[in-house]
């Protein structure tokens, strides 16, 4: 039984690899939409592949809010290689509860991986004056310098009206999101199943077309209720590693 189980998680992976076009799928068993021990497992396996995509030196490492992320974090411990890295938020704020705030999860893997970090302290509801000067602060710029210089992303995966509505979105937003049939997002940004563009969320640091130029984009998102939210953003960035679930990854491939 064991060694069935272990060949038809690589044959997922094989099959959601060719399916999304990525470099990479890892496949953990079980759905995190069931167990929350399944989404530990995602911080696992995620945490591996970090280490394996680490750079011999200058590390810089943008990761993203969310429980997917805060999960990586809590599996992370003191490696040679690690102690080295740079840890940033890879946005501003977007709307999360502190303990699922980049910020917090950065500071969270430094202080795991003994390493180091910077935080961007950009609130999420500010008015345009307030944002433009924050903004121009010389802190703030030289945070938002290493995150466009990151070496690895780590990021989450949301279905977009889950995200929605964890971020207490405005009625006219929801409205957008709804008439531009989004289904995905990350990085503060809402897809449409074909990958599209809906909408952005006003904030700072790493820009989507900035991902195209970073070494490791590690994607991290489980569950079957983000199938078609993990489909679409696989569709924005072709050369990501994707650490997903069971759950997630049948549900892809219509397996039930
Ligand atoms: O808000 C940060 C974020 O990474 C989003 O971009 C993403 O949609 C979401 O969190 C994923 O959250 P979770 O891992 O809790 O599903």
């Amino acid at each position: 039984a064991v060694m069935k189980e272990v060949f038809d998680t690589r044959t997922i992976e094989e099959e959601l690899q060719k399916r999304l076009d990525v470099e990479e799928v890892h496949v953990v068993p079980g759905d995190s939409d069931e167990f929350s021990w399944v989404k530990k497992e995602l911080g696992r396996s995620a945490v591996s592949v970090m280490k394996r995509k680490l750079l011999p030196d200058n590390n810089v490492i943008a990761v993203t809010g969310g429980t997917s992320i805060a999960a990586v974090a809590e599996m992370l411990v003191p490696d040679a290689d690690l102690k080295e890295a740079l840890f940033v938020p890879a946005r501003g704020g977007l709307g999360e509860q502190v303990e699922n705030q980049a910020n917090t999860i950065c500071s969270t893997m430094a202080r795991k991986a003994m390493g180091s970090y910077r935080l961007l302290h950009v609130p999420d509801q500010l008015s345009q004056e307030a944002f433009d000067s924050l903004i121009s602060e010389p802190n703030v710029q030289s945070v938002l310098k290493l995150i466009h210089a990151a070496t690895m992303v780590v990021h989450g995966i949301g279905d977009a009206r889950t995200m929605a509505e964890r971020r207490d979105t405005a009625p006219d937003v929801l409205k957008k999101l709804e008439d531009g049939n989004a289904v995905a997002e990350a990085f503060g940004y809402y897809f449409d199943a074909d990958g599209g563009i809906v909408h952005k969320v006003t904030t700072i640091g790493l820009q989507l077309e900035e991902l195209t130029t970073i070494p490791a984009i590690i994607a991290v998102a489980g569950g079957s209720s983000k199938a078609d939210a993990i489909e679409a953003c696989m569709k924005r960035a072709p050369g990501q590693v994707l650490v997903t679930d069971e759950g997630a990854a049948r549900r892809i491939l219509n397996r039930g």
